[in-house]
């Protein structure tokens, strides 16, 4: 099936977007030292917002970042009548969805391009006004990042899918009921939309070969508490049974392990020392493993009141490993990039399998014009053979180092990209400019000023 991202125009290309007010200029060569907090996680926080759609009454989701993820998704929930407004504490979010009814198509369609989360929208608004528009998605390029799972699931559930060049109009001519689905790769997204779907079918959906990250068992955990049925089962089957109606929820988002990881890799390769407050083990174990075996040292810390982990550079060289991307519980490809940098510095030859993005490893190009040896290959290096080995993309990489990084102008590709070009300005000799950092705000709260209170020399020319 093709996408509608094939067929509808593409936003621009995030190079062309840039201004010159875009732009951080890092000076590396000290080591990043002291304290961060991590607040909720970017791969849930947004999707707990969507969730609210499906209450009876006013949600509160606590811990929320300021992000511009949490800013396009207060939009898109504003233009279908949801109230959403900031609480009594720092981070708390109410979302009120008591007045929700059919948008303003053009104020939707203001939204094309800005991120993925309007395809999470269908389920909860088909049950809500029997129809969503969902115009061209954004969201980082690393991939082609079709939708067709996730269409094909609500046509499953009985729902109609009309592609006209504007976006998508999906309708619901009756209620959703429930089904069986089994995807063909087990999807963030397709399983999210299953999930915020089935909750309010009529009957039981059971999805096979499910993902389980993290931040989908928090949102399990969310809907649970509005009153969902949702049984998690061995082998990635998860099985719903849909209820009559649901109740708002009370939440507090769970931390983000993916800029918790982000910082881990900084302190690596600036040969620094970070206390990550509010990173949890649990969610981290599989990066905390590769951080120990290329020679990374972290430290937990559980005692209530005091959640995080230090994460340091012992001294002495780093040392090379081989490394593969997988879905949850394997080692996520949005730590992949971060870790690539710190890499960089390692002793011997490293080798990265990206198995879940066929381009995440374009980012490298920037590395290699800085001063690092990355090679990069079609074949599957260094593990099992995965969807990508014979379709022609560059999505293996050897590492060569340790090398020495030198200062250069870089352009932000995607989100995690954006995080990795400051680690390596950090490591790097000299003042680069790095252009293109609102993809960074997406997902990064204030990361301008957690840099500078960890003593990096970065200036915001504008
Ligand atoms: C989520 O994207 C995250 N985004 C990504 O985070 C993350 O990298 C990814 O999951 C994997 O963990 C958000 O949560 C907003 P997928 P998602 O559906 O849900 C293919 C970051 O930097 N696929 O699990 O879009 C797809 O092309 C970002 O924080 C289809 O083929 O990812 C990819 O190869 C970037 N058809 C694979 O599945 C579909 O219909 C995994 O994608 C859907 C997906």
């Amino acid at each position: 099936m093709t996408s509608p991202a094939t067929t509808l125009p593409r936003p621009a290309e995030p190079s062309e977007a840039f201004d010159s007010a875009d732009l951080i200029r890092v000076t590396g060569g000290t080591p990043l030292t002291g304290e961060v907090t991590v607040r909720g996680a970017k791969n849930l926080v947004p999707k707990a917002m969507v969730a609210a759609l499906l209450g009876d009454g006013p949600s509160l989701l606590r811990n929320v970042p300021q992000i511009s993820d949490v800013r396009i998704v207060t939009g898109l929930l504003e233009a279908h009548g949801v109230s959403v407004r900031q609480g009594e504490q720092p981070g708390d979010l109410i979302l009120d969805p008591t007045s929700v009814g059919r948008p303003d198509h053009a104020e939707i369609a203001a939204h094309a391009g800005s991120s993925r989360i309007p395809i999470l929208l269908c389920g909860p608004l088909l049950h809500r006004i029997g129809h969503a528009f969902i115009p061209d998605l954004g969201g980082c390029r690393i991939g082609d990042r079709p939708i067709d799972f996730h269409l094909d699931a609500l046509r499953s559930f009985g729902a109609v899918v009309d592609k006209r060049p504007e976006g998508l109009h999906i309708s619901a001519p009756q209620r959703l009921r429930g089904t069986k689905i089994t995807l063909p790769y087990p999807s963030v997204g397709s399983t999210e939309q299953v999930l915020l779907t089935a909750v309010l079918a009529e009957g039981v959906t059971e999805l096979r070969n499910a993902a389980t990250e993290p931040e989908i068992q928090d949102l399990i955990a969310v809907l649970q508490k509005m009153g969902a049925i949702i049984s998690v089962l061995d082998n990635r089957v998860i099985q719903i049974t849909g209820v009559e109606s649901l109740s708002g929820y009370k939440h507090r988002a769970l931390p983000d392990r993916l800029e918790a990881a982000s910082w881990a890799c900084a302190a690596l390769a600036t040969g620094g020392d970070i206390l990550v407050r509010g990173a949890l083990q649990g969610p981290m174990m599989t990066f905390l493993n590769v951080f120990r075996r290329v020679g990374g040292a972290f430290e937990v810390e559980d005692e209530p009141g005091e959640l995080g982990i230090r994460f340091w550079h012992p001294g002495g060289p780093l040392s090379a490993l081989a490394l593969e991307t997988d879905v949850h519980p394997g080692f996520q490809t949005d730590w992949q990039q971060p870790m690539v940098v710190a890499l960089t510095q390692a002793q011997g030859l490293s080798i990265v399998h990206e198995t879940v993005y066929e381009k995440r490893l374009g980012f490298t190009k920037a590395l290699i014009d800085m001063g690092a040896q990355v090679q990069l290959y079609r074949e599957c290096l260094g593990g099992t053979p995965c969807r990508f080995g014979q379709r022609n993309f560059m999505h293996s990489a050897v590492i060569s180092g340790p090398t020495k990084l030198h200062a250069t102008d870089l352009v932000i590709p995607d989100l995690r990209a954006g995080f990795s070009y400051l680690i390596a300005a950090l490591a790097a000799q000299g003042t680069s400019s790095v252009h293109g950092i609102s993809l960074i705000s997406r997902g990064y709260e204030d990361f301008g000023s957690k840099l500078a209170d960890l003593g990096a020399q970065v200036e915001f020319p504008s």
